[in-house]
């Protein structure tokens, strides 16, 4: 329908290979901190053709090519959109942990992932845990969502911080599909890079001790 597509990629650009010319995506941002880098970096990608009908939405130094009293003209991409000083510091981090992930390997990072997912379902499912998603691991990224013997989330992940494990307990900002899964949160255990499965066990084995402290 010559619909301009935007493609949200904060959580899909640190986890999978990503071709953008390939995916034919016209517009794609990704959020640095979700990804090695520092707070406050991050990145738009859009087609040149689309970047060049653009108006600038920001005026500031390095994005002005000619001023007049009546009217104004602007560089081109990207320095239109990159108006005043800008977060230097940060985007020299981003680009240090881009380069990182990519020594690494894209392919590599989505393979530690189903690895460590698929071994987290495995062992959670055995320790009585409800995990949520599709068990296929071509289907589900490497975060693991699961209810566990009727603890609320927030009281099981005070109770595992304790032992130093840290997962995300709350509707994870998706709570019309908490709704449909009839649960008010659930407990998230995600991986990346520096995961390994001695730490999913870890988990597990806290998992068991806030059974105890509980009851359930
Ligand atoms: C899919 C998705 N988009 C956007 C954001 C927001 O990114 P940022 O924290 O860089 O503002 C998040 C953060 O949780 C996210 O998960």
């Amino acid at each position: 329908v010559g619909a301009v597509v935007v493609v949200d990629g904060a959580q899909l650009v640190p986890h999978n290979p990503v071709d953008v010319a390939d995916l034919d995506i016209d517009f794609l941002t990704i959020s640095g901190h979700k990804m090695l880098g520092p707070t406050a970096s991050g990145g738009l990608y859009g087609k040149l053709e689309l970047l060049e009908r653009m108006d600038p939405f920001l005026g500031g130094g390095e994005m002005i090519m000619e001023v007049h009293l009546d009217h104004s003209t602007f560089k081109g991409p990207p320095w239109k959109f990159e108006a005043g000083t800008m977060n230097i510091a940060q985007e020299i981090g981003l680009a240090a942990a881009i380069d990182y992930l990519q020594e690494i390997g894209m392919d590599a990072v989505r393979e530690h992932e189903k690895e460590l997912a698929g071994y987290a379902i495995e062992r959670l499912t055995e320790a009585g845990a409800t995990v949520f998603g599709p068990r296929d691991l071509e289907l589900r990224g490497g975060a693991v969502s699961f209810w566990y013997r009727d603890i609320h989330p927030h009281d099981l992940a005070q109770v595992l911080d304790q032992d130093g494990v840290c997962v995300r307990p709350g509707h994870h900002c998706a709570q019309i599909l908490m709704r449909r899964l009839g649960v008010p949160a659930t407990t998230r255990a995600s991986f990346y890079v520096y995961n390994t499965t001695e730490e999913v066990d870890a988990l597990v084995a806290a998992l068991e001790k806030a059974r105890r402290v509980f009851g359930a």
